[in-house]
């Protein structure tokens, strides 16, 4: 039936995308689409088994289907790959994630409180947009007077996603670009010269230092030099340009994929209301059902083998994310939303050396919404139905989600 799938059609992602996947995921499991000259992987097993498998299934050769770019760590094979995780972890201590919760949790009552009274909202334009953005910001180290800012460079830059044809469009997101990148290089030069305890200061501390800590190197002895273990600039400013692009439209659409399907499941929303304890699992949930990233492409570097298929070195494979999340063989009843579903082998944040930077980050922006959310609109329901998706092959895209509930006195 869907033999013929053109995977890389963004129409293959949009409504009807779960039944196709899982026809797929029962007739041909990793099926060659001849048209994008791809292998199209749909099951949990196969998914997990390239990505853990990275020797085989390389990230080097680009990790979008249809774009050659390699820009960022996710393009990375290792050691390089690993020696920088390695670095960004630094920025990522468990002192300044404590730090970065508290003030997002006031910068969320604070947006909340603002809305309150109001009892309407676009809950995608007045709540998932900002509350990302916040963090990434509270990351790298952004003050709050530069903040509009970074608010209308990424949303410049959003606007353009799959409007490649609208050229005004795609000229003041490459200006939005070029002036975030000269943001970023002078935070960068600000922070050689006056160190803070934040992402970016860490960064250029490592890369001018040309060497790692020891206590940062997987494997001294596997690196070619010295000099392979420290940041060339333009991986610093490209790996700042990716955290806002790897942070922001994923995050986005969790919570907004999040909360449509609370409002859609009253039942299991009444449940987070009775028992918050049961949130942590949401979260998990909610990255499963929703599953903010689509895809991403890996080559396979030598003839090896995949559910039974015979890949041939060069060959790409796609990793689709939404369809293992729905796998029928790992999840009961997987279409169903269920807040306190356990276990919950989900590869929304991808799995293996790859696995997502930013997943506890997003954790946590995830539950700390839900907290307050729930505590203080917890009659929230569609003002004008269901969501607005935008068709995207990266990104599950809402675009819109109106909201009524009842205002606070
Ligand atoms: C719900 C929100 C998010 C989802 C669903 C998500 C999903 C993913 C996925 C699927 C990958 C690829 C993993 C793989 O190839 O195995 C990834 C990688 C990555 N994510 Fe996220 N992400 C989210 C939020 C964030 C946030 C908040 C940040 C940063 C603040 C972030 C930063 C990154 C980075 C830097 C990578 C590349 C890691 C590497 O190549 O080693 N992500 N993410």
């Amino acid at each position: 039936m869907y033999s013929d799938i053109d995977i890389l059609d963004v129409r293959t992602w949009g409504p009807g995308a779960y039944e196709r996947f899982r026809w797929l995921r029962r007739n041909d499991p990793v099926h060659w689409d001849a048209k994008n000259a791809i292998w199209a992987v749909s099951r949990h097993a196969d998914v997990v088994h390239a990505s853990k498998n990275h020797e085989i299934f390389c990230c080097g050769e680009g990790t979008r289907p249809n774009m050659p770019t390699k820009l960022s760590i996710l393009d990375m094979d290792e050691p390089r790959h690993g020696q920088l995780r390695n670095l960004i972890n630094r920025g990522f201590k468990p002192r300044r994630v404590a730090e970065i919760t508290d003030r997002f949790r006031a910068f969320t009552i604070a947006t909340l409180d603002a809305l309150a009274p109001e009892g309407r909202c676009d809950f995608v334009r007045d709540i998932a947009v900002p509350m990302p953005i916040e963090v990434i910001a509270e990351l790298i180290g952004i003050p709050k007077t530069d903040r509009g800012k970074l608010h209308h460079w990424s949303d410049t830059m959003i606007a353009s996603d799959g409007k490649y044809d609208d050229l005004a469009t795609m000229e003041k997101a490459a200006n939005a670009f070029a002036e975030y990148v000269a943001y970023i290089e002078d935070t960068i030069e600000a922070r050689r010269c006056d160190p803070r305890d934040d992402l970016v200061s860490v960064l250029v501390h490592a890369r001018d230092n040309g060497l790692l800590g020891e206590a940062d190197v997987r494997d001294a002895a596997k690196l070619p030099s010295a000099e392979a273990a420290t940041m060339a600039k333009d991986e610093l400013t490209m790996f700042l340009v990716t955290l806002l692009v790897a942070g922001n439209e994923t995050t986005r659409n969790a919570l907004t994929g999040g909360m449509s399907q609370l409002i859609e499941n009253p039942g299991e929303k009444q449940k987070l209301i009775d028992d918050p304890t049961l949130i942590p699992r949401a979260v998990e949930e909610i990255v499963r059902h929703v599953s903010p990233v689509q895809n991403f492409a890996r080559t396979a570097t030598r003839d090896t083998e995949l559910g039974g298929r015979a890949i041939a070195k060069g060959q790409k494979i796609l990793l689709m994310y939404p369809s293992a999340n729905r796998d029928e063989d790992v999840f009961e009843d997987p279409e169903t939303f269920k807040v306190d579903r356990d276990p919950n082998p989900h590869v929304g944040f991808g799995i293996g050396n790859h696995f997502c930077l930013g997943a506890n980050l997003a954790r946590m922006e995830i539950r700390v919404m839900l907290e307050e959310i729930l505590k203080r609109m917890p009659d929230i329901a569609y003002a004008d139905g269901p969501p607005t998706i935008q068709p995207s092959l990266l990104v599950r895209s809402f675009t819109s989600m109106p909201v009524t509930f009842t205002p606070a006195t």
